[in-house]
């Protein structure tokens, strides 16, 4: 259990903290000031979604007199849809356990969201200025929910569930926070009733993205340029890993240039809805979607075997969530789920919140996509495969989804937009022939098509330079060492070391399935890569039919 009294302050991103951060791989995040001098404005919305005529009530929290906001819809074009001025200004207590039991902050300012507002995201601007100039600027990010009537061809499942585990605001994510004996234990409870950290819903153009640019400089120090950002212009350590504004947001601009007719949703409405999916007729997956409940697994999987079609462009299918406490909380014990999850040794263990592939889960991710977590990992991100060439190798050229790319066997896709990466997802794979097939070993159909693979990695290279600090280094491989062997040895650990990331496409049930099981693809359609565009639009037009 998460004890407040044993919670720090913490380096939060202030004025008052950030200098305790020595260095962008050190525990920092995004918080309060807990200081009526520094000026500050926080907010979040109930939900994550809406529907027409439905109540937003935004929760805000500032230290300035009054306060604005903008709503506008954050589609293929940016339109303000809503202005309000002179709002009275609140500072709210924000509790130091936050992140774990919520803000619980009162409602600031609410709107009831007219019919004539069309679907798809909106983004809220709060803006609190002061008298000396100076302005502080907060984002929210919301989705406004289709009619039922006449669902679209295509729906587009936003990631909220990875967002939430990334999200540092307040102290803790699931990766690091504020608990523990050193201040900096993950937080396996994580509550969605706070604000999101900065950068997960508007980014600066050009912001660095978590893959690095160009394959790194053998002789050169490591670098992590989106880290060094983050860490010089005060956004969250994890905004490259998750969020609207550095993966969906790209795929539902290009989609919607594009002309395609598609509704956004979230994970957390599959959660809610049991039916979403029925009706449409292509589930779309981009970005980094690696937290996901054994419900919305069984919808995924549920309208494939029933003719669904499911075009995944993402990474990291790993880890089992639950939601409680009406989806308000996320609950993930990740590598500490055999000895804290209160389900270990119940009648409910398929329900623990550890991997998937891992007993006493034993649900292999690759039944869901094809692909799984575990068989992949980074590509791109310091010295894990820092010198690929950040796009997959072509094996099948004459799979359908490559019409029109022109790509021969052997040919690199993606690797000048740099799609490979940062996290992978992967197959057990043989080759025979020059073409791999899958061996089964995880779990993955004999059915599944593998069209293109790259190579990932679970260990760090570590080539002595010296001034070099490491970020990945040893631990995820050491985490899947114990889980998939049992034991920590050499050997395990090294069979644990390699992984890699696959294009495959596979007819389940009734229904098809492609997935490109990296983070990056949707950099291959804001860099405007014809082959990565070629490919997307081949699979969506194929699977909105
Ligand atoms: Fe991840």
């Amino acid at each position: 259990m998460i004890q407040p009294e044993q919670e720090s302050a913490g380096p939060a991103i202030t004025p008052r903290t950030r200098a305790r951060a020595r260095h962008i791989l050190d525990h920092y995040f995004v918080g309060p000031a807990r200081d009526e001098r520094v000026l500050e404005i926080w907010g979040y919305t109930g939900r994550y979604s809406y529907r027409p005529g439905e109540t937003v009530g935004l929760q805000v929290s500032t230290t300035a007199e009054t306060w604005s906001l903008e709503v506008g819809r954050d589609g293929a074009d940016y339109v303000p849809v809503l202005r309000a001025e002179n709002l009275p200004g609140r500072h709210q207590d924000t509790p130091l356990d936050c992140s774990v039991n919520g803000c619980g902050w009162d409602i600031s300012h609410s709107f009831v969201i007219p019919d004539d507002w069309a679907a798809g995201a909106y983004l809220i601007t709060l803006r609190a200025d002061r008298a000396d100039d100076a302005v502080e600027e907060h984002h929210v990010i919301f989705v406004r929910r289709a009619a039922h009537a006449d669902p679209a061809p295509m729906v587009l499942v936003c990631a909220t569930g990875t967002w939430l585990a990334y999200n540092c605001w307040g102290g803790s994510s699931a990766y690091e926070g504020i608990t523990g004996p050193d201040c900096n234990a993950f937080s396996p409870v994580l509550s969605n009733q706070r604000p999101w950290t900065r950068g997960f819903c508007k980014l600066p153009q050009g912001a660095p993205r978590a893959l690095t640019e160009r394959p790194t400089d053998p002789g050169g120090m490591v670098r992590y340029p989106y880290m060094e950002w983050a860490y010089a212009y005060g956004y969250s350590k994890k905004y490259a890993s998750a969020g609207w504004a550095s993966y969906e947001r790209h795929f539902a601009r290009w989609a919607e240039a594009e002309g395609y007719n598609f509704e956004i949703v979230t994970q957390h409405d599959l959660e809610l809805e049991p039916d979403l999916l029925a009706g449409h007729r292509c589930a779309v997956f981009v970005g980094h979607d690696e937290y996901w409940t054994a419900a919305m697994r069984e919808r995924v999987e549920r309208f494939t075997e029933n003719g669904g079609r499911v075009a995944r462009f993402a990474g990291n299918f790993l880890w089992q969530t639950r939601l409680e406490n009406n989806a308000q909380t996320q609950v993930c014990y990740k590598y500490t789920a055999k000895e804290a999850d209160p389900l270990m040794g119940s009648d409910q263990e398929h329900l623990l919140t550890g991997a998937w592939d891992a007993p006493p889960v034993n649900r292999p991710g690759a039944q869901t996509f094809g692909v799984n977590g575990l068989k992949g990992v980074y590509a791109g991100l310091g010295n894990c495969v820092g010198q690929g060439s950040g796009g997959f190798t072509v094996y099948r050229p004459d799979h359908w989804s490559l019409d029109g790319a022109r790509l021969g066997y052997g040919d690199q896709l993606g690797a000048t937009s740099r799609i490979f990466g940062y996290e992978v997802d992967g197959v057990d794979f043989t080759f025979d022939d020059g073409l791999p097939y899958p061996t089964g070993r995880d779990g993955t159909a004999g059915s599944v098509e593998i069209i293109a693979l790259g190579m990932a990695t679970n260990v760090e290279a570590d080539f002595a330079h010296w001034g070099e600090t490491l970020y990945i280094g040893t631990a995820d491989a050491e985490f899947k060492a114990l889980t998939m062997h049992g034991e920590l040895t050499a050997e395990t650990l090294d069979k644990s070391s390699r992984g890699n990331g696959a294009v495959i496409y596979w007819e389940k049930g009734n229904g098809e399935v492609f997935c490109a099981g990296t983070c990056e693809w949707v950099a291959g359609l804001t860099r405007r890569d014809s082959q990565v565009e070629i490919i997307t639009r081949n699979v969506l037009d194929r699977f909105c039919r």
